[in-house]
C-alpha cells in the first residue's frame, strides 16, 4: 500500500469506519463474545447491547424499535421486502420498481421474471426525477409490492417518497424504500412519509461493511427471507453479528448528530466542488437534478473524454471517486442510471460521481478543483473527440459536436 495521502471522494460507494464506532465494536470482539442467545449470564447480558443498537437505529428513523430487523446488507434488506410481499400474497404476480434503482433491486427484478413475474420498470425523466403519475398508472390489482429509492445512489437525485407512500397506501399495495443512501443526509422518518419497508446498509455510514437493516412497519405481515433460528423475533434467522450490530447502533447514533453539519458544511464543499468545475472545465455539465438532491453528490459529466481515463489519472494523484459505467469484456457500458435519464452515450462515458463525506475538508476541495482541471484538458488534447487532435479525420467530430450541443441546451 502506497503512503501518498488519500483524497476520498466516493462516500456513497463505502466510507470509513468511524473511529467511534470501532471503539463501540471492540469490547464485543475481545471480552463480550458470547452468543446473545444463551442462558447464562455471560451470553444473556449482550441482548441488552443488541436492544440499544435497535433503540439507536430506530431513533434514526423515528421507528419503534420492534420494528427494525438487523440484516447481513442493504441487498439482503432489498430482497427481504421484496420477497416478504410476493410470498404473502401468491395471487399477486407483478412488482413496480423503477429503472434507476441499485442492481439489489434490478437483478432482483430479472431473478422473478425469470420464475414467471411481471416487473415494470418505472422511466425517469431527463433531470432523473420520477412522474408519480406513471406510478399511479403502473399499480394494478395484482400488484404486490412497489420498490422505489428514497436517494439515486449516482445522480444523489431524491424520490418523492411521501407522495409514493400515499398512492401505495390508497391502492392497498406495499411500499418499499431503498434508503441506503440517505442516513446522516437527509430526515428520516418512516411515520410521517408511512413507508411499510426501508432498508439501510452500515458501511453507507461510516459502520463496517456486512450489517444491514429492514424497517418492518408494525403489523406488516412478514415472511422471512432468511429461515432458521428465532432470532430479530422470527424475522432473520441466524446468530447476531453482536460487533456489527453495537457499531452500527453506534453509527446510526452519529449519523443523526451530524445531519446538520452534512447539510450545512458538507453542502457547502460539494457546491463549492461543482460550481468551481462547471465554470472552470468548458463542456461540462451536471447530471440530474440540482434540487432535490443529497448534499454530498456531484455527478459531472467532462465531454469527449472516457470517465475510465480521468478514474486512472485521478487514482495516481490519490483521489478516489467513481464513475457508474460498467467495464464489461473490455467494453465500457454507460451507467443504467444516466442512461434512463436518457443522457447520450457519448456524455454519460465522460461522467464522474463525486460523493463527500463529514471527513472530507476544504483542503481536500482545493486539491481535487487543483487537479482535475489539468486532468481533462490533458486527457482531451489526446481524445478523438477533440477539435484539436490530429486523428479527427478518422471520426464524425460533426455529429458528436450537434449531439453535444443539443444536449448542452437541454441541461
Ligand atoms: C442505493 C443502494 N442500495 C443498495 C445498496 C447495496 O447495499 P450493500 O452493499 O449493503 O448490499 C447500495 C450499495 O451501493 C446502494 O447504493
Amino acid at each position: 500500500m502506497s503512503e501518498q495521502k488519500l483524497y476520498y471522494f466516493d462516500n456513497n460507494a463505502t466510507t470509513r469506519v468511524a473511529p467511534e464506532v470501532v471503539e463501540a465494536m471492540m469490547p464485543f470482539l475481545t471480552e463480550h463474545w458470547g452468543n446473545a442467545s444463551s442462558a447464562y449470564q455471560f451470553g444473556h447480558q449482550i441482548g441488552h447491547h443488541l436492544d440499544e443498537a435497535r433503540a439507536k437505529l430506530a431513533a434514526l428513523l423515528n421507528a419503534d424499535p420492534k420494528e427494525i430487523v438487523f440484516t447481513s446488507c442493504g441487498t439482503e434488506s432489498n430482497n427481504a421486502a421484496i420477497h416478504s410481499a410476493l410470498a404473502l400474497n401468491p395471487e399477486k404476480r407483478h412488482f413496480v420498481t423503477t429503472s434507476v434503482e441499485h442492481s439489489a433491486n434490478l437483478k432482483y427484478g430479472e431473478f422473478l421474471q425469470r420464475r414467471g413475474y411481471e416487473v415494470t420498470y418505472l422511466p425517469v425523466e431527463s433531470d432523473g426525477g420520477l412522474d408519480i403519475h406513471l406510478l399511479d398508472r403502473a399499480i394494478r390489482p395484482d400488484t404486490a409490492i412497489v420498490s422505489a429509492m428514497w436517494a439515486n445512489n449516482e445522480t444523489g437525485v431524491i424520490f418523492p417518497i411521501e407522495e409514493i407512500a400515499a398512492i401505495c397506501r390508497s391502492k392497498g399495495v406495499l411500499f418499499h424504500t431503498d434508503a441506503v443512501q440517505t442516513p446522516g443526509k437527509v430526515k428520516l422518518d418512516v411515520r410521517a412519509t408511512g413507508v411499510d419497508f426501508l432498508s439501510l446498509s452500515g458501511h453507507k455510514l461510516h459502520a463496517p461493511k456486512g450489517i444491514g437493516v429492514l424497517y418492518v412497519k408494525r403489523r406488516t405481515k412478514f415472511q422471512p427471507y432468511i429461515v432458521g433460528g428465532h432470532q430479530e423475533r422470527g424475522r432473520r434467522g441466524g446468530t447476531e453479528n453482536v460487533p456489527y450490530i453495537v457499531g452500527f447502533g453506534r453509527a446510526a447514533e452519529l449519523a443523526l448528530a451530524k445531519i446538520h453539519e452534512e447539510d450545512t458544511r458538507v453542502r457547502a464543499l460539494r457546491d463549492r466542488l461543482e460550481t468551481t468545475l462547471l465554470s472552470t472545465i468548458p463542456n461540462c455539465a451536471r447530471n440530474g437534478a440540482k434540487e432535490p438532491r443529497l448534499p454530498n453528490t456531484s455527478n459531472l459529466a467532462f465531454d469527449f473524454v472516457e470517465a475510465e481515463a480521468i478514474l486512472m489519472m485521478l487514482d495516481q494523484a490519490g483521489i478516489c471517486a467513481s464513475s457508474g459505467s460498467a467495464c464489461t469484456t473490455g467494453s465500457v457500458d454507460p451507467s443504467h442510471v444516466l442512461s434512463a435519464m436518457s443522457v447520450p452515450p457519448m456524455r454519460a462515458r465522460g461522467s464522474i460521481r463525486f460523493s463527500l463525506g463529514v471527513y472530507n475538508s476544504d483542503q481536500d476541495v482545493d486539491y481535487l478543483l487543483n487537479h482535475l482541471p489539468p486532468i481533462i484538458a490533458k486527457l482531451r488534447a489526446i481524445s478523438p473527440l477533440t477539435a484539436t487532435h490530429p486523428d479527427n479525420d478518422k471520426f464524425d467530430l460533426a455529429a458528436a459536436r450537434k449531439q453535444h450541443n443539443e444536449q448542452a441546451t437541454s441541461v
